[in-house]
């Protein structure tokens, strides 16, 4: 298929944005670069962009479904993403339902503890500064987000965990936990951008708890792709594969 590229506006660790024939949307191409330890630790996994370009697709697309806004606007193919042209900012939005991961390295919780209630975290998106954690006032304080903002996106975000625990369950997935990023779509709203893919995610296999995401790359484990594919198999259903012409 012909795919027509305009000039490259952004390259992020692990995905580049491209302009379009229209300014209001970008495309947003998935690359095999994977990092860890805010960018200290690099490889190239083949066809990683592939499968996150699928998984982040087939997310957003049961967000929308469930009335959920976000950037997304098609998959053109694997590997590139139409999307509305977003200005991003600069908050991970960290949403946890098991303990995993720096909450248990930073705090007294017993790793895979299940909370009662998801914890909403928000971390400053700096590699210099290396994400520190940040609370609301400072946040607002950076001027990055006003308290009207900071509150839908606590409300959005505890509704996309409710979608995205539902769908991938209903998918043999535990998510102990996620990061999202928001930026303002061309008309000023605040929507969900960036991916959701196993580099931003936590997925357990639920029969056998096996981790699915790039926490095998963190900590030196080998079957990063299959884990990612496998991630892949399970939760795109046969008119995904179709539409996007894939076989996996
Ligand atoms: P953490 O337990 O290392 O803080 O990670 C929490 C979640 O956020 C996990 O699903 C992985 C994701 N994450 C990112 O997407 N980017 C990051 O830079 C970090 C540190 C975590
Ligand atoms: N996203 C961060 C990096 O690429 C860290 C991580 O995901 O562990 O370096």
């Amino acid at each position: 298929m012909s795919l027509k590229v305009g000039n490259l506006i952004y390259r992020g660790k692990a995905k580049d944005i491209y302009e379009t024939d229209d300014p209001k949307k970008v495309i947003v191409k998935f690359r095999d670069s994977i990092t860890a330890g805010d960018g200290e630790k690099k490889d190239e996994i083949e066809l990683k962009g592939f499968y996150n370009s699928l998984i982040s697709a087939k997310l957003f697309e049961v967000l929308e479904d469930a009335g959920v806004k976000t950037q997304y606007i098609k998959l053109i193919t694997p590997g590139y993403m139409l999307s509305k042209r977003l200005k991003m900012i600069p908050l991970e939005i960290i949403t946890r339902n098991i303990a995993a991961g720096s909450l248990v390295r930073r705090f007294p919780f017993k790793p895979g503890e299940e909370f009662k209630l998801p914890i909403v975290q928000m971390d400053y998106k700096s590699d210099e500064y290396k994400d520190p954690m940040l609370n609301d006032d400072i946040a607002i304080a950076f001027g990055l987000v006003n308290k009207e903002e900071l509150k839908f996106i606590r409300k959005t975000t505890l509704k996309i965990n409710e979608v995205l625990l539902d769908f991938l369950k209903s998918k043999g997935i535990l998510l102990p936990d996620f990061k999202i990023e928001y930026g303002y779509d061309p008309d000023g709203n605040i929507v969900l951008g960036d991916e959701i893919s196993p580099d931003t995610c936590r997925y357990w296999d639920i029969e056998t708890c096996d981790v699915l995401d790039k926490d095998l790359f963190r900590k030196g484990e080998t079957g990063v792709i299959k884990a990612y594919k496998k991630v892949a198999s399970m939760i795109l259903d046969k008119n995904d594969k179709k539409k996007w012409n894939v076989e996996i």
